[in-house]
């Protein structure tokens, strides 16, 4: 299958979790890569892994002056661009007392400023591509109250706001760009792994059955999130701009389930 053939795709935070498995399955679909990730070891592990081109660029996606020489690399590199996902995040678990400045300054830096930095610096070069897609990961944080997530919350509610008002800006501008926002639930990466352990004491990668028991809470596969990205990264969605895309096995539309 060649779903996105010779697209030329910008994966942030691609050393890890969702990241990772957007570049695997865009690769073996035909896409050229240009991975970042703060974490240069994994991020370059992730590019070695990948079937077709792909290059690695060092980046913390909270400094501005990283986009313009990202942009520069993808454009020497590949010649254009057609593809960014603005994937990279961290998270703190913080309530509404608990966070402090500096957590609340931290997430909304690298979700928020990241994902405004990442989309104004690509239209420009999408434009002259002729069109793209920009895929912004939020989370369904965004769409319901997380008591411990607090900042992220907010981040991620900022995130699904500007991805609307950046579709309906491309669609003014007649430049062929969409923006669409992906919702994840829990999805089995270091990230929720992490939380797991601190929120309900569960070491998921030591259980004896770790497939079991990602199935049994509810949580899904990295990969129920790249086949997503890869959807919106082909020309297979090309009437698909400012939605929301909630990926959680109805998590989020029943009350009283897990
Ligand atoms: N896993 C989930 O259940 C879930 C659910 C909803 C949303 N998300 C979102 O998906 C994205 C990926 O999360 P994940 O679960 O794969 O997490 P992860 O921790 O496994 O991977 C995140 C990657 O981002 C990188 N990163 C962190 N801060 C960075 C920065 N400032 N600049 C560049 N790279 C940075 C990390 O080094 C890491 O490689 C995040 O935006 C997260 O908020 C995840």
């Amino acid at each position: 299958m060649e779903r996105v053939k010779d697209k030329v795709v910008v994966i942030t935070g691609a050393g890890s979790g969702l990241g990772k498995a957007d570049a695997l399955r865009l690769s073996e679909e035909g896409a050229k890569l240009v991975l970042t990730d703060i974490n240069e070891v994994e991020g370059r592990r992730t590019g070695e892994e990948c079937e077709g081109e792909a290059i690695f660029f060092a980046q913390d996606v909270k400094d501005e002056s990283s986009w313009p020489r990202l942009i520069e690399t993808t454009i020497a590199a590949f010649g254009r661009l057609d593809v960014l996902v603005n994937n990279a995040g961290n998270s703190h678990i913080a309530n509404i007392e608990s966070a402090s400045t500096d957590q609340w300054h931290d997430i909304l830096r690298v979700h928020l400023d990241g994902t405004f930095f990442g989309c104004r610096s690509a239209i420009p070069e999408m434009t002259k591509s002729g069109g793209g897609s920009i895929i912004n990961m939020s989370s369904v944080a965004a769409l319901v109250g997380l008591s411990p997530y607090l900042a992220y919350s907010a981040a991620k509610g900022g995130i699904r706001s500007m991805t609307k008002s950046i579709a309906i800006y491309c669609r003014e501008q007649k430049n062929l760009i969409r923006c669409n926002s992906i919702h994840p639930g829990s999805i089995s990466t270091p990230m929720v792994h992490a939380a797991l352990e601190t929120l309900s004491g569960i070491h998921l990668m030591e259980e004896e059955d770790p497939e079991a028991t990602r199935k049994a809470l509810g949580i899904g596969e990295p990969l129920d999130v790249a086949n997503m990205v890869l959807f919106l990264a082909s020309d297979e969605s090309k009437h698909i701009n400012g939605a929301e895309l909630v990926i959680d096995n109805g998590a989020t539309v029943g009350l009283m389930s897990r």
